[in-house]
C-alpha cells in the first residue's frame, strides 16, 4: 500500500525583510517580517508526499525537484523530516493501530508553475508545500503556525507560506525557536484590491544565497543594527496599521522604505553585497515617476536577493501602473513575465 497525500503552497513577497539570524541552523531571524502571499493560480509549488512499506529501504528518502533527483540530505530537508517524522512516531505511539509511516522511506516530488530560470525565490513555496504535504500524509493535527515552526527550519521566509494574505513572521526571544512563527495579520479578503506584478530583471541566478548574504551582513555591517533595533520595529508597526486600515500609502512608503533599508545594509556590508542592477534601479525611477504624475501614490517597489523587482499597486491602477512599466521597460515585461504574473492577486 502507498500512502499519498498532495498540496499547493504559494510564493510570498516581503514588505518588511527578514535579513540576518541569530541562529544559523533553527533559522531563527534577528527581526520581525511581514510579507503578501501571492495567489495559488499564479506562482505556487505543488507537491505530493508518499510512503509505503514497499519504497526499498535502501534507496531511503527521495525527492524529484521539477523532474531532477534532487539531494535529500541537506540539513534543512532534513530537519523537516525529522520533526515531521517525530510527530507522527508520537501518534503511532499512541495509538498502536495506526499504520507505521514515521518507520516508512519518503518520496516527494514537487513542481514549481513557474519557470525556475526567472530567478524567482521558490525556497519559500517549496519548504511550505514540503512541509505540509507530509503533514498532510501524516494526519498531524498540526495548526499552520505549528507547521509554520517546522518550514521555517527549510527556509525562514518559508513560515510565511503557510498562510494566506497578509502574513507576520514573529521573531520571537527563545534559543529553542519554539516562539518564532508566522501569523496571519489579515485574509486577503480583508484587502481584495492588492496586486503585485514580477518585472524580471534577470534570469540570472543570484550571485550570493540569502543565507550567506545574510551571514556576512550580520558579522561586518553596523547600519545592520540600526535597521534591527529602530527601522524594522517601526516599519512593522506602521505596516500592520497600514493593513488593517487598507492604507495604500503609508503600505506603500514602509514597502519601499524597507527594501532601501535593506539593500542599504547589503551594500554597508563588507565586501558589499549587491543585489540590484540598472534595470532594478530603472523599475525604482519609473515607480517613482508613476506616483509623481498621479500626484498621489500607486505603485510601491521591493526587490528580495535579486535583481527582480516586485511592484505592489491596488486593482483600480492596473492600467497606470502595467502600462507604464510596459511603456518604460519596452520589451522587458514581454513574453511569458507579461501574461503569466501580471497583477497577481493575494490569496485567501
Ligand atoms: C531577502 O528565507 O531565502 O527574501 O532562511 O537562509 O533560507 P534562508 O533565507 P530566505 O531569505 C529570504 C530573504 C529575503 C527577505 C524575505 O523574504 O523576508
Amino acid at each position: 500500500k502507498v500512502y499519498r497525500a498532495s498540496t499547493t503552497a504559494p510564493v510570498n513577497i516581503a514588505v518588511v525583510k527578514y535579513w540576518g539570524k541569530r541562529d544559523a541552523t533553527l533559522n531563527l531571524p534577528t527581526n520581525s517580517s511581514l510579507s503578501v502571499t501571492l495567489a495559488q493560480s499564479d506562482l505556487r509549488t505543488l507537491t505530493t508526499a508518499s510512503c509505503s512499506a514497499s519504497y526499498p529501504a535502501s534507496e531511503g528518502d527521495w525527492l524529484l525537484l521539477n523532474g531532477e533527483p534532487s539531494d535529500v540530505s541537506g540539513a534543512r530537508v532534513q530537519a523537516c523530516f525529522r520533526e515531521l517524522r517525530a510527530r507522527r512516531a508520537a501518534l503511532e505511539a499512541a495509538d498502536p493501530s495506526l499504520p507505521k509511516l514515521s518507520t516508512m522511506p519518503l518520496h516527494i516530488v514537487s513542481e514549481n508553475n513557474f519557470p525556475t530560470a526567472a530567478g524567482l525565490a521558490s525556497s519559500a513555496a517549496g519548504f511550505a508545500a514540503l512541509v505540509r504535504a507530509i503533514a498532510d500524509l501524516y494526519e498531524l493535527p498540526a495548526s499552520p503556525s505549528e507547521l509554520s515552526l517546522i518550514a521555517r527550519q527549510g527556509s525562514g521566509s518559508a513560515c510565511r507560506s503557510l498562510f494566506g494574505g497578509y502574513v507576520a513572521w514573529r521573531m520571537g526571544g527563545k534559543a529553542d525557536g519554539s516562539d518564532s512563527m508566522a501569523d496571519q495579520v489579515a485574509e486577503a479578503s480583508h484587502w481584495p484590491e492588492m496586486r503585485a506584478l514580477v518585472l524580471v530583471a534577470s534570469a540570472a541566478k543570484k550571485g550570493v544565497s540569502s543565507t550567506s548574504g545574510m551571514q556576512q551582513t550580520v558579522a561586518t555591517s553596523s547600519l545592520f543594527q540600526e535597521r534591527i533595533e529602530r527601522v524594522v520595529p517601526q516599519n512593522m508597526a506602521v505596516m500592520e496599521k497600514a493593513i488593517q486600515d487598507r492604507d495604500f500609502a503609508p503600505f506603500a512608503e514602509v514597502t519601499m522604505r524597507d527594501s532601501n533599508s535593506f539593500h542599504a545594509t547589503c551594500a554597508d556590508t563588507y565586501p558589499p553585497i549587491f543585489y540590484m542592477n540598472d534595470v532594478s534601479r530603472a523599475a525604482i525611477r519609473a515607480v517613482e515617476q508613476i506616483n509623481a504624475a498621479a500626484g498621489r501614490t500607486v505603485a510601491a517597489y521591493t526587490f528580495d536577493a535579486g535583481p527582480n523587482a516586485v511592484i505592489y499597486y491596488l486593482e483600480k491602477d492596473t492600467e497606470l501602473v502595467v502600462g507604464t512599466f510596459y511603456h518604460v521597460l519596452g520589451g522587458e515585461i514581454d513574453g511569458w513575465k507579461n501574461d503569466a504574473v501580471k497583477g497577481l492577486k493575494p490569496t485567501t
